[in-house]
């Protein structure tokens, strides 16, 4: 991902002014890290089809990367997790202030979009891409689930509800990044059918996620953990080995699916998915 970095870096926000830190805060939480799952999932679908475009594609992944990063952002602030520690630093509520963290969710939201308006794509392609993005992350995508999630705090869910409110809140936006992957590829066909495998990827990508909320430390993740009590997270509602078992089936579901991968998919991106469907075996 060196050139995702170098990318990042080169496409920072720049927003010079006399406020003391706004700048600073914009850039933090896209400076700390972070395993930039979504953008490696989006340029490897495009290199494995079509590696010139992969530079072009850098815009795309930058964008779904700042969208995400927004949302870590506001996932954090009191009013929702109340998270203090975030890609191994204190969350930006905790840095600056709580009006500088929502301001700067609000500002990395609507780059994203700018970015993906400059992307060297033809008119259509940069619809096309507008639209995945908007659709999956927002209204109907991550933040209805992020409403769910904090509106059900307290109020256990039937383990269907669950998984809807997890594949709103992070799946979506998982299977975006395969898709806009494909929309630049242009391979047409592929674009349904990676769509629903990101689903089911993002939904197992969310399980994991939650236990790792109970099996790993704040220093180990990298974020607060042991911060779900009152969610409607798997291990939560299901027991942690309920929750391991549902992630290994899903676990199985996915390599299955990928063996069906075209060659040269599957070449590119079973490293990184073998890597990711394992991880809370680990
Ligand atoms: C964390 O996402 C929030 C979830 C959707 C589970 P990531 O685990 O991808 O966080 P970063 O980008 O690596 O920090
Ligand atoms: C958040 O899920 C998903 C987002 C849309 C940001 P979590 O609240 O479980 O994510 P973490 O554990 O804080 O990263
Ligand atoms: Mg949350
Ligand atoms: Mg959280
Ligand atoms: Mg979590």
């Amino acid at each position: 991902m060196h050139n995702f970095e170098t990318f990042l870096q080169r496409h920072l926000p720049k927003a010079p002014s006399f406020h003391p830190y706004y700048e600073d805060a914009l850039h933090s939480m896209l400076q700390a890290g972070g395993k930039r799952f979504r953008p490696a999932l989006l340029l490897g679908v495009v290199n494995a089809f079509n590696p010139l475009l992969t530079e072009g594609a850098m815009h795309a992944a930058l964008a779904i990367e700042m969208l995400h990063t927004y949302s870590l952002i506001h996932d954090d602030l009191p009013a929702m997790d109340d998270a203090s520690l975030r890609r191994g630093h204190p969350t930006l509520h905790v840095s600056y202030d709580e009006v500088t963290a929502i301001l700067a969710g609000d500002a990395l939201n609507t780059y994203a979009f700018e970015i993906l308006s400059n992307a060297p794509f033809s008119d259509n392609t940069r619809v096309r891409l507008i639209r995945e993005l908007s659709v999956n992350g927002g209204v109907t995508g991550m933040v209805l689930g992020q409403a769910i999630d904090c509106y059900f705090e307290n109020q256990p869910l039937s383990v269907d509800k669950i998984k809807l409110l997890h594949i709103n809140k992070t799946a979506k936006l998982i299977a975006a990044s395969l898709k806009m992957g494909a929309i630049i590829a242009g391979e047409e066909k592929l674009e349904e059918e990676i769509y629903d495998f990101g689903i089911k990827l993002g939904l197992l990508f969310q399980i994991q996620d939650d236990i790792l909320d109970v099996t790993q430390t704040d220093d180990e993740a990298g974020k607060t953990t042991n911060n779900d009590d009152g969610k409607n997270s798997f291990v939560t509602v299901l027991g942690l080995d309920e929750a391991m078992k549902e992630a290994d089936d899903l676990a199985d579901e996915l390599t299955q699916m990928m063996q069906s991968f075209d060659e040269r998919l599957y070449k590119e991106l079973s490293p990184l998915l073998t890597n990711y469907i394992n991880r809370h075996k680990g």
